[in-house]
């Protein structure tokens, strides 16, 4: 089988690409209507500074207003463990950190989130959606020491079956340009296994209930991450960690929505105080 569409699936993809794109800015105008104030005129100029500042100010008011959100729990209590154990060393990975160190700091609460669930849970087998670069691939393997880390993404000729974000249409874009991961040539590649494939149509049948930490960090959309979680839980078992990325941040955001429904469904899902980090012990 070649990469090559038909006409007809050619000009679909592109009719959904203009679709999500006018989308995209719908929700874009919208951030800077409800988000903006009057700093933010200062950035009138620069749009995408706009945006991105109007977002995480939406962001930070849903943190702070905890409107029908999930509870905000840092991960020792989430994990049930008593206050004397949280005493905790994480290990970071300078460059790889930068990816999360950014201007705008929840991301880097994130980060230290992850490192820390790993420290508390000492996963044996790590399952990963979403390598980009493999700072998160890194840091969960640097962290658990002893396991095996598996981490799924797109290979070259793969394309994303179900909907996607505008922001993860770049995200794909941007790992298809990526020639080496952050830890190549660190001695935890040797426990980081790159796998290969849409999240949608991956066969996860040789992890079933194998997977003790499961972070999902593939694509963002509503249809994705219901994918995801479903595939992820048949993977883990009793007492085994899900953790979802870019909970509660503001523009496209399938997280937010799939994980409000799934607490709907009776499960104790948690957010870390700060961040974007959603978990929940099964
Ligand atoms: C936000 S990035 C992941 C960041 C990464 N976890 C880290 O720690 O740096 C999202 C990644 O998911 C991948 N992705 C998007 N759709 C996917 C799909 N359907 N199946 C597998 N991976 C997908 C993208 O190619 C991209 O590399």
């Amino acid at each position: 089988m070649t990469g090559e569409k038909a006409p007809d699936q050619r000009d679909g993809d592109a009719k959904s690409r203009v679709g999500s794109m006018l989308l995209a800015v719908c929700v874009a105008i919208r951030n800077v209507v409800v988000g903006g104030n009057l700093a933010s005129t200062g950035l009138i100029g620069s749009p995408q500074k706009l945006v991105a500042y109007v977002s995480e100010s939406l962001f930070l008011y849903r943190l702070m207003a905890q409107k029908s959100d999930l509870p905000q729990v840092q991960v020792w209590k989430g994990l049930g463990l008593p206050a004397e154990a949280a005493r905790i060393e994480v290990m970071l990975c300078a460059e790889a950190a930068e990816e999360w160190f950014r201007n705008v700091p929840s991301y880097g609460m994130d980060l230290v989130s992850l490192c820390t669930l790993c420290r508390l849970l000492r996963p044996r087998v790590i399952f990963e959606i979403g390598t980009l670069r493999g700072s998160g691939a890194l840091h969960l393997a640097a962290n658990s020491p002893g396991a095996e880390v598996y981490t799924l993404d797109l290979g070259p000729s793969d394309r994303p079956s179900l909907s996607t974000t505008v922001v993860d249409d770049s995200h794909v874009r941007y790992h298809s340009e990526v020639r080496k991961y952050y830890f190549s040539g660190r001695p935890e590649e040797q426990r980081i296994h790159c796998l290969f494939g849409d999240s949608a149509k991956f066969d996860f049948s040789p992890w079933e209930q194998r997977v003790d930490l499961f972070f999902i960090d593939g694509a963002h959309s509503y249809n994705y991450v219901h994918n995801d979680t479903l595939k992820a839980l048949k993977c883990c078992r009793p007492g085994s960690v899900l953790a979802w990325h870019d909970y509660g941040r503001a523009g496209l955001n399938g997280v937010s929505k799939w994980l409000h429904e799934f607490r709907g469904q009776g499960r104790q899902i948690y957010r870390t105080p700060g961040g974007s980090l959603a978990y929940a012990r099964l």
